[in-house]
């Protein structure tokens, strides 16, 4: 008897952190069923040679909500050796939409009026079961979706009747698969909500034992209360917490990693929290010309009035405009923007820590997108792991697979061991790189040889093989959620050093 596919002599690294190993990998239909020596032949076989092995890469912070649907190859995804996307982000979902005409921002980051077509979670879950695609999905469900779906004015908090009628939608939505809600108070459409809007809609989270992601307040001067709002809600609540895109935006708070990473540490120790990050020093967002400020140079990313602007600096298009850089921003709305504002201390720091996940934020349907979404996971294993040193190969792919896994409570995935899901990245650890830059964004990685999926090769020879074999999953396996005594700082500081 031939097994379906065996994978000869590749470098393992397992994504427990643990030393790689040379090993064949043995698969039948959509697991792993031999890491070792195998005897047997495979109806097809790939050298490996010496390429490592990885679990497939979970890309935890994604906007991929319609990427999944129109685009299955997923080739800005699967190109960096990623097998799972986490999408709903920032609060942003594609489902549910129950509003009238077009999305308000930062909602249009995924599409127009007509891609909003999915009234309910389960038909957008359905669609994308449907349709199928290449990598893994794991979809949640976002704040400010309910919201436009159930307010008549965004600008003002829920009515207790309003946060009934989204707390059945955050029901119907993790009934149908949804990992959990996120949400993102720092855009205006959700800014107006606070603690006594989000709360209950985390306590029907957790009654399903789903998570929180939330992209904070302010990442800016007000970093540490907006960072002690998202725990103080996800504690309330009773879910494990999620701080989306991890990072110090504003000169305020240049140097602030250190302490932030600390707080964090400390609530670790006590209540399940967590963090994702991505490599860069610029983010990318919706243009807000309120926000300008904090940031030292401003690219536009995309406009809907003046498509032709995307990718120039705002102060030059000012300039020719002979107005503000916010008037430009104005005139150029709806649109986005990449901010340079943070500080490579901090972006190094945050990357470095062992609590971090990797998430790309990558925005897919911008016409000149931060080079985050075809880049991120390649120039961490490149750049910061082979030639920075910053982080070690084996910790790096801890930190994308099986670390994700445990937090998003994906049963059998995030590990190369006998039994689990076949989702395997191959790759030279020697050649892996990034391509895609600030001025040619899109553009695949270096050092990515075979991805497979669920047993399948989605990957192969540089480009995508058309098959679709994700599955949408859901959060099994979660996390006990009874705070653990605090341990006393002595027994903490001991643990440190040691
Ligand atoms: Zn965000
Ligand atoms: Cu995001």
């Amino acid at each position: 008897m031939l097994h379906d596919l065996v994978i000869r002599e590749a470098l393992v690294i397992d994504g427990t952190g643990a030393d790689p190993f040379v090993a064949d990998i043995a698969i039948d239909r959509d697991r792993i069923v031999r890491v070792g020596t195998v005897g047997r032949s495979g109806h097809r076989e790939i050298l490996a040679a010496g390429a490592a092995a990885s679990p497939g890469f979970i890309d935890v912070h994604t906007h991929d909500d319609r990427l999944v649907l129109i685009d299955p190859g997923m080739t800005a995804k699967v190109s960096q050796g990623i097998t799972t996307v986490v999408t709903g982000n920032c609060g942003i979902s594609l489902s549910p939409r129950r509003w009238q005409g077009p999305p308000v921002a930062p909602l249009t980051l995924l599409g127009g009026e007509r891609d909003f077509r999915y009234p309910t979670f389960a038909s957008y879950a359905a669609e994308v079961r449907d349709r199928g695609c290449a990598t893994n999905v794991v979809p949640m469900v976002g704040h400010t979706a309910l919201r436009a779906s159930v307010l008549d004015d965004c600008a003002r908090p829920a009515r207790p009747d309003e946060i009934r009628l989204m707390e059945a939608m955050v029901d119907e939505a993790l009934a149908a698969g949804a990992t959990g809600l996120t949400t993102g108070v720092y855009y205006p459409p959700a800014a107006a909500a606070g603690a006594e809007e989000i709360v209950p809609l985390l306590r029907r989270v957790a009654q399903r034992a789903g998570l929180y992601a939330a992209h904070i307040r302010d990442e800016g001067d007000g970093l540490m209360a907006s960072l002690d709002e998202a725990i103080s809600c996800a504690r309330e609540g009773g879910v494990a917490l999620q701080v989306s895109h991890l990072k110090c935006a504003s000169p305020k708070v240049w140097g602030a990693s250190g302490r932030v990473l600390a707080r964090l540490e400390r609530e670790a120790e006590v209540y399940p929290v967590s963090f994702d990050v991505y490599p860069y020093e610029a983010s990318s967002t919706m243009l807000r010309p309120d926000r300008l400020a904090d940031a030292t140079r401003v690219v536009v990313s995309w406009s809907d009035p003046h498509p032709d602007e995307a990718g120039r600096d705002l102060a030059e298009i000012a300039g020719d405009w002979c107005c503000s850089p916010e008037d430009a921003a104005r005139r150029l709305s709806p649109g986005g923007g990449i901010y340079y504002k943070m500080q490579e201390r901090d972006v190094r720091r945050i990357l470095a820590h062992p609590m971090g996940m990797i998430g790309s934020d990558g925005l897919p349907h911008d016409r000149h997108p931060h080079p985050r979404l075809w880049g991120t996971f390649p120039r961490i294993l490149g750049h910061y792991v082979r030639e920075l040193k910053l982080l070690t190969l084996v910790e790096a792919v801890r930190k994308m697979t099986s670390l994700p896994a445990a937090a998003f409570g994906l049963a059998d995935r995030g590990v190369l061991r006998e039994g689990a899901f076949a989702d395997i990245a191959l790759f030279d650890p020697l050649k892996i790189a990034d391509t895609a830059t600030f001025a040619r964004p899109v553009s695949p990685a270096r050092g990515i040889d075979t991805v497979l999926a669920n047993g399948q090769v989605i990957w192969a020879n540089g480009g995508p093989t058309g098959t679709r074999p994700g599955r949408v999953l859901s959060r099994v396996a979660a996390r006990p959620l009874s705070p653990k005594p605090r341990r006393s700082s002595a027994a903490s500081a001991a643990t440190a050093l040691g």
